[in-house]
């Protein structure tokens, strides 16, 4: 029998219209557009405005568009996995909202929690379920409306986060091509240097865990910052060394955006030239788990079938690791 294999065969995407920018920041903080672009790359970020809307509200038309893309109906889709921090509520899951939205009504669906990492760890999941052959049509999302949880008096954090949200459909394939190889790891000793302390079952909601900003994210950035250069790089360069492929095999690095730095050390580390690295923090910010599905999205019509990609992130956790994607398909321009 043929190795069944992942295969990525449709991308979708969706970033909110309102653009927040270094020049609007630098009025509510004690900041400067330089200080921002130099240490962190990002000019600008997306922000979700609007009453009653959340993140389930960004997955949905990322999830549309890839269906439309593909030609094929929601109620097709077999399982939707939503990989997020910022769920609409703490239960159910975005994924049932998201399914509810846009009508997939045949599809089960769960989120999961890995922060900057969310993306890999849904595709390695999604794709588990496509290889056992019992799946066909798995979407995974990666979404998050960050401005939910950011405190934008705190000039350390709000000046990095921004909201959005990519998904890919999964199908079978017997070509070898798709998701090929995962190096995940996580670390829970990580948990103190990136965080959001309240609002879960330690700390339910309280007078005191408002008022001590808690249901904020708080992040430890230089701390978070060391551990990250070290965690994307490694598990990239180990993932190219045990499948015999060296920087030159590698069409593209597709990297969690969190910082230009810490995405210039990966690419560096991989041997890979810089015009190879997939970059869109300028625009975008931090988006956590939707970084990468939305470079996937920006950058689809560039990707070849057979090109060899390599996915990285570093996250809260801490989570992190590299996946190894064989691009399915090439898309009429
Ligand atoms: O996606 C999840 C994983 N997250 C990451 O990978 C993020 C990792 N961390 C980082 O990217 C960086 O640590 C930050 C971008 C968060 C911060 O950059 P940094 O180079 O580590 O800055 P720092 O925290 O060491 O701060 C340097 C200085 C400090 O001033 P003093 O103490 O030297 O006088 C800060 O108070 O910069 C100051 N500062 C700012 N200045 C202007 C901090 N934030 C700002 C700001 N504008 N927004």
């Amino acid at each position: 029998m043929q190795k069944i294999t992942a295969a990525i065969t449709s991308v979708g995407g969706y970033v909110p219209e309102y653009r927040l920018t270094n020049a609007i920041l630098e009025t509510m903080i004690d900041t400067n557009d330089e200080w921002i672009k130099t240490r962190t790359g990002v000019e600008e970020r997306r922000i979700l405005k609007g009453e009653g809307l959340a993140t389930s509200d960004m997955c949905a038309p990322a999830v549309l568009e890839l269906c439309k893309k593909r030609g094929i109906q929601p109620d097709e889709i077999d399982c939707l996995i939503v990989a997020t921090i910022t769920p609409d509520m703490v239960f159910p899951a975005t994924a049932n909202i998201v399914c509810d939205k846009i009508g997939a009504v045949n599809a089960w669906g769960f989120d999961l929690s890995a922060a900057c990492s969310g993306f890999l760890f849904g595709l390695t999941t999604g794709s588990s379920l496509i290889e056992s052959g019992r799946y066909k049509k798995v979407v995974v999302v990666g979404a998050d409306k960050m401005s939910a949880i950011v405190d934008y008096t705190d000039r350390t954090t709000c000046i990095l986060f921004g909201d959005g949200a990519g998904a890919v459909l999964l199908e079978p394939s017997t070509d070898g091509n798709g998701v090929k190889d995962s190096l995940l790891k996580s670390d829970g000793s990580g948990k103190d240097f990136l965080n959001m302390k309240a609002g879960g079952s330690l700390k339910p909601a309280s007078m005191e865990t408002i008022l001590a900003k808690e249901h904020n994210i708080y992040q430890a950035g230089q701390q978070v910052f060391k551990a990250a250069v070290t965690g994307m790089a490694d598990a990239a360069y180990d993932l190219l060394e045990r499948n015999h492929l060296t920087g030159e095999d590698i069409a593209w690095l597709v990297p969690h955006q969190a910082n230009k730095r810490i995405i210039d050390a990966t690419a560096n580390r991989m041997g890979l030239s810089h015009d190879k690295v997939m970059l869109n923090i300028q625009r975008y910010g931090n988006t956590t788990a939707a970084t990468i599905p939305l470079c996937l999205w920006e950058w689809e019509k560039q990707l070849h079938k057979g090109d060899k990609i390599v996915l990285a992130a570093f996250g809260g956790g801490f989570t992190w690791g590299a996946t190894l994607v064989e691009w399915a398909y090439d898309t009429a321009s």
